[in-house]
């Protein structure tokens, strides 16, 4: 029998926190797999714009749209209508205002159903996560590599190696949880550094990609985890089923069989009835 799940909220999450349970969260921009997600019991799902990169192709996360978001992320929700569901904002989304960034964050609200919103950046975005959050809309923060500000990160690469940066992304946390930010990601910085961020954060909670075992919670990007991103496997990345494998082999299988004849088989058709066949004979004369 399947088990009912009840709608994971906030206030579980930050239950959670207190308690010290690790939170398991993941990517997903797609109904089937968000719906297998809902049916594992992952409580938290990011409809990242990296969805740029594993579903559209592009090279980089700038191109994707608020469009491409609310789409992505509204199939997501019709998956797994129980998750705590957090809309990643695109490049330009929320960057230049807090009027821009408000309505942005609205529409993943209103148009996707989402239960927050997350964006990219510092004390420099600080003004955006308290108008977001003074909207109502949980907002949460996303330090260390911030793939929409690659070109001046100069790469995909680690983040607050040396004491002065690292001090850097202290007091950005601290910023973003000072102006209302719920929880904060941090993306590939060492491991150490994420605990020193962890063991300052009084209201937020702490998520990390990349970072070591120290977070409140771990983010894994989904096509990482199943080797469904084909150009490249990062360092932080663990295969955990290579479905990729299993759907290359099946295509290749497909293709052998449609030549030999063998599918489709007898049981893949319908047949016509004989006096129905013979009917339409007659009708075509
Ligand atoms: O877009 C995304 O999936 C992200 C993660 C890399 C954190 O922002």
């Amino acid at each position: 029998m399947t088990e009912v799940r009840t709608k994971i909220t906030l206030p579980y999450l930050f239950d959670k926190v207190a308690k010290r349970e690790r939170r398991p969260c993941l990517t997903c921009y797609d109904y089937p797999s968000a719906d297998f997600q809902e049916q594992a019991g992952i409580e938290m799902i990011l409809v990242g714009d990296s969805l740029g990169m594993t579903m559209l192709g592009y090279d980089s996360t700038l191109p994707v749209k608020m469009e491409d978001m609310i789409r992505h992320a509204s199939a997501v929700r019709r998956g797994a209508p129980n998750v705590f569901l957090v809309g990643d904002m695109p490049y330009m989304s929320y960057q230049a205002s807090n009027e821009l960034a408000v309505l942005n964050a609205g529409r993943f609200m209103a148009e996707a159903g989402c239960d927050a919103i997350k964006l990219e950046g510092g004390a420099a975005m600080a003004p955006r996560i308290r108008a977001i959050s003074d909207a109502g809309i949980p907002a949460i923060g996303h330090l260390g590599l911030t793939p929409q500000s690659v070109a001046s990160l100069g790469g995909f690469r680690l983040q607050g190696k040396s004491a002065a940066l690292a001090k850097t992304i202290v007091d950005d946390a601290k910023a973003l949880e000072m102006a209302g930010a719920v929880g904060v990601l941090l993306e590939l910085v060492p491991d150490r550094l994420c605990k020193v961020v962890k063991e300052r954060a009084e209201n937020c909670f702490i998520m990390g990609l990349g970072s070591g075992p120290h977070a409140h919670g771990q983010l894994l990007i989904y096509h990482d985890m199943f080797g469904l991103y084909p150009k490249f496997k990062p360092k932080m990345a663990k295969v955990f089923g290579n479905a990729g494998e299993v759907i290359l082999n099946g295509l290749k299988t497909y293709q052998d069989e449609v030549k030999a004849g063998k599918f489709p088989a007898r049981e893949n058709w319908f047949a016509m009835q004989d006096e129905e066949f013979d009917g339409l004979m007659k009708l075509l004369g």
